[in-house]
């Protein structure tokens, strides 16, 4: 009985920590960003660092970086981090997200 108490409130904790609606495919990919590739990716707030790679703001705003650039980027290996590998979801919510930065400085005035 105490067990399965325990168990729904590990559900509810579990439906109100990871919303599931598709449009939050961009904060996933955030947390996808934050947990493998903020070791070398700077933040748009960080202060220029030639030894770090670029923000993701800055790296959007390049030519040709739209849906189907990052797509096949992410299928490649990536130099210098050649090891790193994600699920084909995370992929796909990396890339929400990616275009997610794009937009929204489209957007700013
Ligand atoms: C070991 C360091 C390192 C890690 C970790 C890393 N990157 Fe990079 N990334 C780089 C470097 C270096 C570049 C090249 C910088 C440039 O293009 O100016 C780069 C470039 C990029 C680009 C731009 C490609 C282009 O052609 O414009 C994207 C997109 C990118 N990384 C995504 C990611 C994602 C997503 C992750 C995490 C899953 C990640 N990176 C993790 C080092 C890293």
């Amino acid at each position: 009985m105490k067990t399965l108490h325990l168990a729904a409130i590990a559900i509810a904790a579990l439906c109100w920590a990871y919303p599931t609606k598709a449009d939050d495919a961009a904060a996933r990919g955030e947390k996808v960003v934050d947990q493998w590739c903020r070791l070398c990716h700077l933040r748009a707030a960080d202060p220029p660092n030639p030894d770090m790679a670029p923000p993701y703001e800055e790296i959007v705003e390049r030519p040709g970086r739209d849906e189907a650039y990052f797509v096949r980027f992410l299928e490649e290996d990536h130099f210098p981090m050649t090891i790193y590998r994600l699920f084909d979801d995370e992929k796909r919510d990396v890339v929400a997200y990616l275009l997610s930065l794009k937009s929204q400085e489209r957007r700013a005035p």
